[in-house]
């Protein structure tokens, strides 16, 4: 398929230029003023929008098996979904058992995601620690492409990962130039506050934020900044939701550690009063964790994406329906965890980010996309507009508007978090790979179409940071 994208403007995370792009077999094949259409080239009329990178999203979870049940998403309506909104990459989880296989693990979420519409990768998390998770970890990096380890320091009982597994997970990481990454929030405070609500008599979904303070990320960030600092590896944060996190993330820059954030659109733009509705459904359908959080931690977090010490945007795209959310109906514990948003993430970023004046259109670009691409190792291939990146694009237009709802997205779920905002921006076309997945309203994803991404482990900036820890290696004292 031959694409020409005519009379835009091309927005990367650091150019803004007025020029057509030509795709050709699933590449970047021309970017320039007045490009000729090759014979049989379709033709977008970009004037007056936006060309961008497609999104990359870094964190989701499609039909994630999780709480006694299985998230109501699969690979292919999520990747789907995630078009229609101008997202064409995912970066999604592989979460073995504890005990389980970690290989064995690594192929059944590969087949799993064979569905998929849109490219995808994985990062493996690290539940558990044995001579074979080390070993496992060496074959994900070198022959199958993933350069990032998952660490959840809560959901305690299930697969909370400890000091010592991090110790080791992160040590085997700087190893072998691969980026560990943290959900933080410590597990056991949440499990012994989970406890005491309980016994308190608070059983509904109000007792969920109060189990998981912003103390308990803030404390875990620093745990997890701290372990990386003193070992030497570098760590990505995934949903910072509490400006107690945001601030180590900064401490930890400022003394020159490589730390790095991810926000997501729903902590951005809702806050924790979802909690109190007295409609069980719609209160429970917002339990996810980190939880919604005060207004005032929205605030930081704008402030930690303009400041630079968040550096990507996700959703944690974890779909459970009503009856799924039902199995906590008498113990806020045990609602399953999770929310939609991977459709919506660019339009709401979009409205309360580049309207409000808070980001340019370019850190817009950087923030949805390119960044991810940098930090997880597919940058050009990914996250760029450049000739013969891969040929996904979103064609932007800023004026298009429209009211977010259930019962017109394209996520499987029957609950949208931001249901009723007006969003004012949104994706008139996405191309994926050179295909033109979505046009002015109409969605073509085709099942099966997404391809695997391998991600290359980092070598050059970890070999710096092998270099800054020999010149500390502390010699031993020679006695007589
Ligand atoms: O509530 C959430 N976030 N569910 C998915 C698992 C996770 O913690 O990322
Ligand atoms: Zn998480
Ligand atoms: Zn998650």
């Amino acid at each position: 398929m031959t694409i020409l994208i005519r009379g835009g403007t091309v927005i990367t995370a650091d150019q803004t230029v007025r020029a057509d792009v030509l795709c050709e077999d699933g590449k970047i094949a021309a970017i320039g003023p007045d490009l000729e259409a090759p014979a049989g080239a379709e033709i977008v009329d970009a004037g007056g929008q936006y060309v961008m990178p497609g999104g990359i999203d870094p964190h989701t979870h499609m039909q994630l098996p999780f709480m006694g049940t299985v998230a109501s998403e699969d690979f292919y309506t999520g990747t789907a979904a995630a078009m229609a909104g101008g997202t064409t990459s995912i970066i999604d989880f592989v979460i073995p058992d504890p005990q389980q296989n970690i290989m064995e693990a690594y192929r059944t979420w590969r087949g799993w995601a064979e569905k998929s519409a849109a490219d995808y990768g994985f990062h493996v998390a690290i539940t558990w620690w044995d001579d074979s998770v080390h070993a496992d970890m060496g074959t994900l990096v070198r022959e199958e492409g993933v350069n990032s380890f998952k660490h959840f320091m809560a959901y305690k009982g299930a697969i909370m990962a400890d000091d010592e597994i991090l110790y080791n997970s992160f040590s085997r990481a700087l190893e072998l130039g691969a980026m560990p990454t943290v959900h933080a929030e410590n597990g056991e405070l949440v499990f012994q506050l989970q406890k005491k609500l309980l016994e308190e008599g608070i059983t509904g979904p109000e007792g969920h934020p109060l189990s998981r303070p912003p103390a308990a990320e803030g404390e875990a960030a620093n745990r997890a900044l701290r372990l990386a600092e003193v070992i030497g590896v570098p760590l990505y944060i995934v949903h910072v939701s509490a400006a107690d996190a945001l601030e180590e993330i900064r401490r930890a820059r400022d003394a020159g550690q490589r730390a790095y954030g991810e926000a997501l659109a729903g902590h951005l733009t809702i806050d924790d009063s979802v909690y109190r509705d007295k409609d069980f459904t719609r209160a429970a359908a917002h339990v996810m964790s980190p939880p919604f959080r005060a207004k005032e931690h929205q605030a930081a977090l704008w402030k930690g994406l303009q400041s630079g010490d968040l550096h990507t945007t996700a959703t944690d795209h974890c779909c459970f329906c009503a009856d799924q959310k039902a199995m906590g109906k008498d113990n806020f514990a045990q609602i399953p965890n999770g929310c939609a948003g991977v459709e919506d993430r660019m339009a709401v970023l979009w409205t309360h980010g580049v309207n409000t004046g808070r980001l340019t259109p370019n850190e817009f670009v950087a923030i949805t996309s390119a960044n991810a691409a940098r930090i997880f190792n597919i940058y050009p291939q990914k996250g760029s507009v450049s000739v013969g990146a891969d040929a996904d694009l979103v064609v932007w237009d800023p004026a298009a508007s429209k009211t977010i709802s259930v019962k017109t997205h394209h996520q499987n779920v029957d609950f949208n978090v931001f249901e009723g905002m007006n969003v004012t921006g949104l994706a008139s076309h996405t191309i994926s790979r050179g295909v033109l997945t979505w046009k002015d309203g109409d969605l073509r994803a085709t099942r099966g179409a997404g391809r695997y991404v391998k991600r290359p482990a980092y070598p050059a900036s970890f070999a710096a940071l092998a270099k800054q820890a020999a010149l500390h290696k502390p010699a031993p004292v020679k006695r007589d």
